[in-house]
């Protein structure tokens, strides 16, 4: 009970709570970032504590099972805009009108634009403490595996962002591993983290072959995007000509970016309803869709040589403990791009949806699984545990494993449960692990096309 004498005062300090209490306007677009959506998204336990294992914390581990092996596969921490996106948030920022009738363009003319294009994606300091506190988890989620001593053999992208990614995990790690700071290297393997610029068929049929997006155009192009300009173009007094769907995209970035960067809810999303960022959304998936997920073969098939990768170093462990040897490789930390995440999660089939997504079945497409900003935001990780499992009723159940996407256990296709028989995960996979190789799905086919049939 409050004493009587504070009486009067409760009603301006309930006020000012419930101001307090109040989302900021746009806060309610943060679910709709995409690939540019904050960490917390997919596990909003860690706003309030950045080290709790969550929810999760309570699945144990599978009784009477022993880690001996983890991979993880990281995308790099929140990063910079690219110097593209500065670039074209400059021209936008140089073109809004000021006049006082005008509120949202004058508040928007009046922001201060403080991106330079030599930002270029680098990570941001927020990106170095996801990357800390990551590993500060994992650690605490396998103990035995992040003991003191333990080999980790830690790997990384060639970009900047990717590297400073691996060096903060690790930094993040020193205390578990005993480690003061530089003991490991990170070592740059691009043919693994960077396997879609290494192969030639999908540069040529998708990367650099415009036709192939154009499901991506049709939807810029499309109702819903105009719906969108028009408001856009209204609010800040600019003719809809002088706007298209990749300004009023790079506005909605604008508005992920300080809200990811710099933690705070800037006046550029005031420019976007909840109904308006889920088609903005809606166009990032596309792309990732299109470019990286199930949209061509291609982006999947491109990503063998780490699938392969990471069956192999599985496999090896798992003769290691047949032969009571010690585990070479215990723990493998490899830093990557959502576009490395993309491609391997659809060669193994995860979130794929019934039908696939196109300009035209925006509606029907409200609920896929397809959604880059749940699979992979800042800091997205798949982790693979191999375990030892002891009083198994058949030896295939002696090793089995799990999966995490983002610190959450994956289901299984094959069994709908969270853990295998590793047996019985090679066995789905048996025709990738046969057939799929990187130089043969690479190839350019013989004949001289970039038609998108080809495909
Ligand atoms: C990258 O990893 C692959 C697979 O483990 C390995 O064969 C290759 O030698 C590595 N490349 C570099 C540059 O370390
Ligand atoms: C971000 O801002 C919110 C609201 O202003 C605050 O509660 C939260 O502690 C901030 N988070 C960080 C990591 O600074
Ligand atoms: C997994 O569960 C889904 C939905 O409950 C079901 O449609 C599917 O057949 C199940 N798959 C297997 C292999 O049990
Ligand atoms: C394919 O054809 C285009 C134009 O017809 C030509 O510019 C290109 O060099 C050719 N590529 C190859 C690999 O022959």
């Amino acid at each position: 009970m409050a004493p009587r004498g504070a009486r009067a005062a409760f009603p301006a300090a309930a006020a000012a709570l419930v101001l307090l209490l109040l989302p900021p306007a746009g806060a309610g677009l943060s679910g709709y970032f995409g690939t540019k959506s904050r960490y917390e998204e997919v596990n909003p336990h860690l706003a309030r504590d950045p080290l709790s294992l969550g929810p999760g914390a309570a699945a144990p581990p599978p009784a009477a099972c022993a880690p001996l092996q983890l991979r993880a596969l990281l995308r790099h921490g929140t990063r910079y805009p690219t110097a593209g996106q500065v670039r074209r948030l400059a021209r936008l920022h140089a073109r809004l009108p000021r006049p006082a009738a005008c509120p949202a363009a004058a508040a928007l003319a009046a922001w201060p634009m403080w991106y330079e294009e030599s930002l270029d994606g680098r990570l941001a300091p927020q990106g170095r403490r996801d990357m800390e506190h990551l590993a500060r988890r994992l650690a605490a989620r396998f103990p035995a595996l992040f003991a003191a001593r333990r080999p980790l053999a830690l790997a990384s992208s060639s970009k900047h962002r990717c590297l400073q990614s691996g060096e903060a995990f690790r930094r993040g790690l020193g205390p578990a591993l005993g480690l003061g700071g530089d003991e490991v290297e990170v070592e740059v393997n691009d043919s693994l983290m960077r396997f879609f610029d290494h192969c030639a068929k999908f540069v040529a049929l998708v990367e650099e072959n415009e036709a192939a997006m154009c499901q991506v155009n049709a939807f810029k192009e499309g109702p819903e995007m105009r719906k969108v300009l028009e408001k856009v173009a209204s609010a800040l007094c600019l003719p809809v000509e002088e706007l298209n769907a990749d300004l009023v995209q790079v506005a909605f970035l604008t508005c992920s970016y300080e809200l990811a960067i710099k933690n705070v809810t800037s006046p550029w999303c005031s420019l976007f309803t909840e109904e308006d960022a889920q088609v903005l959304e809606y166009l990032n998936d596309l792309k990732q869709y299109w470019k990286r997920g199930y949209g061509y073969d291609i982006n999947s098939r491109s990503s063998c040589i780490l699938f392969q990768d990471i069956f192999q170093h599985l496999d090896k462990a798992v003769e290691e403990s047949k032969s009571s040897k010690p585990i070479s490789s215990p723990l493998i930390v490899q830093v990557g791009h959502a576009e490395t995440l993309q491609p391997l999660l659809a060669l193994m089939g995860f979130f794929k949806d019934e039908e696939p997504l196109k300009a035209n079945n925006y509606v029907r497409q409200m609920h896929r699984k397809f959604r880059s900003g749940r699979i992979v935001p800042y800091a997205a990780n798949l982790v693979f545990v191999l375990y030892h499992c002891d009083q198994v009723k058949t030896s295939d159940e002696e090793y089995q494993v799990q999966m995490l996407l983002n610190e959450k256990l994956l289901s299984f296709h094959h069994s709908n449960e969270t853990i295998s028989t590793y047996a019985n995960l090679k066995n789905y996979y048996k025709d990738i692990l046969e057939n799929c190789h990187f130089k043969e799905e690479c190839e350019l086919p013989k004949v001289n096309t970039t038609a998108v049939d080809e495909l």
